[in-house]
C-alpha cells in the first residue's frame, strides 16, 4: 500500500479548480440502472468511481470512462445480484439496491462494508422498500422482492442519506405517489434529483424536509454534469488554514460550502467569496471554536477529522462532536502521536487543547477524511509526516498530493 511523505512548514499559495464530487456520483451512478444511455460530466477518477463502474459492468452495462466523463449504457442489463467483492469493499453500493429493485422487481445482495465508523446499519433502507409493498428477507444476504412497487409514505426516523436516495430510486418508476419525509437534504440530494428529472422522473422537495415522487412508467437518455465536491473545496480550505497561506479554490457553488467556512471565519481566518470560487487567507493561528456535525445544512460529519486536525494547534482550547457517526474519531490517536492534546471524552467528542506546533511522525490513515486530515496535520507540523495506507485517501481525493504540491506543498505520494 502506498503512503504520503509530507515534509512540513511550507506555506500554501495559488489557486485551484474544485472537481466532480464523490457522493454526487456515485448514486448517480446507481440511478443510471433505471434508464438507457446516461451520459455523466465532471466524474471524478476516484476508486470508489471505479468500483461503481465495476458494479455496473458486471450487471450487464456498457460503460466507458473517457476524460472525466462516463456513459453507461443500461439498454442491456440483465443482472439483479450485487457482486459480493464489490459491495464489500464500498457503503455506497447499497445505492444500487433501490435502482435494480425498481427496474427488475428484485435485488440481492450481501451487507455493504466502507469506511469502519462504527455500526453502520441499513434498517431505514430496507423500511423504506417495505413501504413500497417490498418483501424483504436477511440471512446471510438481503434478498428483496416485489411484483410491483407501488407508491407509499416513508418516514424516516433520521435524515440518513443514503436511505433518502434509495428510496428516491426505488419510487422513480413505482406505480403512484411517494412521500420521503424527514429526507436528508444535502446537496447531493438534489443533484440526484436534478438527474432523474432530466431522465424523465417526476421528483420535487429535494433540499426541503419532504421529497415528492410521482412515479413515471420509463425514463430516458440523459446528460448530466456532476455538482462540485464540497468536501473536497473544505479540505483545501483546511490545508491552508494549517499550513498558512492565501489560497483560491475555483469551480465550487458557495452555498455548499458556507456550513463549513462559518466555522473558519469563527476561528478568525478570512474567508472572501466570488461568485464561484472561494479564498481563504490564514495569516494567523485560528481560535479555539466548538463544532457539532450534524446533518445539512449544519456542519458536515465528512469535514470533522480536518477540523480537528486544525483545531489540534488553535489558540485555546477547542470542542469537537459528530451526532452523525458514533465512533468517527481513528484520526484522534494518530494526531496525538504528532504531539496534539486531543482527549476523547468518548468516541463522538473529543477535548481539543491547541498545542503551537505538531511534530512529525509516521500515522495510518484508518479510513478516508481521517487520511486526508493526517496529511493536512503533515502540512503545518515540523519535520516530516509519513502517513500509511494512502488507500483510504485514494477513495475519495483523486489526487490530493499532486492538488497540494500545486498550492506550494511539499508532499508526495510514494
Ligand atoms: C453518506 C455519505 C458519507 C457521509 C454521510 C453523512 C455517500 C456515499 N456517503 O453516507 O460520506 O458521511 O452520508 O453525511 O454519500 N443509519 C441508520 N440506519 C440506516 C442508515 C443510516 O441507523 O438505515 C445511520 C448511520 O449509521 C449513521 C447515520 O444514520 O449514523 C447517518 O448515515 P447516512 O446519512 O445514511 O450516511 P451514508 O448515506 O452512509
Amino acid at each position: 500500500m502506498g503512503e504520503y511523505r509530507v515534509m512540513g512548514g511550507r506555506r500554501l499559495s495559488g489557486e485551484t479548480a474544485i472537481g466532480g464530487s464523490k457522493n454526487a456520483v456515485l448514486p448517480i451512478l446507481a440511478a443510471a440502472v433505471l434508464g438507457k444511455k446516461s451520459v455523466i460530466h465532471n466524474c471524478p477518477k476516484i476508486s470508489d468511481t471505479y468500483n461503481t463502474l465495476e458494479i455496473l459492468s458486471a450487471l450487464g452495462c456498457d460503460v466507458l470512462f473517457d476524460g472525466n466523463t462516463i456513459v453507461v449504457d443500461a439498454c442491456n442489463i440483465n443482472g439483479c445480484l450485487l457482486p459480493e467483492n464489490l459491495v464489500a469493499k464500498m457503503r455506497s453500493s447499497i445505492i444500487f439496491a433501490g435502482g435494480l429493485l425498481g427496474r427488475f422487481g428484485k435485488v440481492s445482495a450481501n451487507y455493504p462494508g466502507g469506511c469502519l465508523l462504527g455500526e453502520r446499519p441499513i434498517d431505514m433502507h430496507l423500511d423504506a422498500f417495505r413501504c413500497l409493498g417490498a418483501d424483504i428477507s436477511e440471512e446471510e444476504d438481503i434478498r428483496i422482492t416485489a411484483n410491483r412497487l407501488t407508491g407509499g409514505k416513508i418516514k424516516l426516523k433520521m435524515p440518513s442519506v443514503g436511505a433518502t436516495q434509495n428510496a428516491m430510486l426505488a419510487a422513480v418508476l413505482a406505480k403512484g405517489v411517494t412521500t420521503i419525509e424527514n429526507a436528508a437534504k444535502e446537496p447531493e440530494i438534489i443533484d440526484l434529483q436534478s438527474f432523474l428529472n432530466a431522465a424523465g422522473a417526476d421528483v420535487g422537495g429535494a433540499g426541503g424536509n419532504i421529497i415528492t415522487i410521482n412515479g413515471v412508467k420509463k425514463l430516458d437518455n440523459v446528460e448530466f454534469t456532476i455538482m462540485p465536491d464540497r468536501i473536497i473545496t473544505g479540505t483545501y480550505l483546511a490545508a491552508a488554514a494549517i499550513a498558512g497561506g492565501k489560497v483560491r479554490l475555483s469551480n465550487i457553488v458557495p452555498e455548499h460550502v458556507r456550513p463549513i467556512t462559518a466555522k473558519f471565519t469563527q476561528a478568525g481566518l478570512g474567508v472572501a467569496w466570488e461568485r464561484n470560487a472561494v479564498i481563504i487567507a490564514a495569516n494567523r493561528r485560528p481560535m479555539g471554536i466548538d463544532i457539532v456535525a450534524g446533518p445539512h445544512p449544519g456542519f458536515p460529519t465528512d469535514m470533522q477529522p480536518q477540523l480537528t486536525a486544525l483545531l489540534a494547534t488553535a489558540k485555546g482550547e477547542s470542542t469537537v462532536s459528530d451526532d452523525i457517526f458514533e465512533c468517527r474519531d481513528k484520526h484522534v490517536a494518530e494526531l496525538c502521536l504528532m504531539g496534539a492534546d486531543i482527549t476523547n471524552i468518548n468516541s463522538r467528542n473529543f477535548h481539543v487543547k491547541g498545542v503551537g506546533k505538531l511534530h512529525g511522525a509516521t500515522v495510518k490513515a484508518h479510513d478516508l477524511r481521517g487520511g486526508a486530515a493526517l496529511v493536512l496535520a503533515g502540512l503545518g507540523a515540523e519535520g516530516t509526516t509519513i502517513v500509511k495506507d494512502s488507500v483510504h485517501v485514494e477513495r475519495g481525493y483523486e489526487s490530493i498530493h499532486r492538488d497540494l504540491q500545486a498550492l506550494g506543498a511539499d508532499v508526495e505520494l510514494i
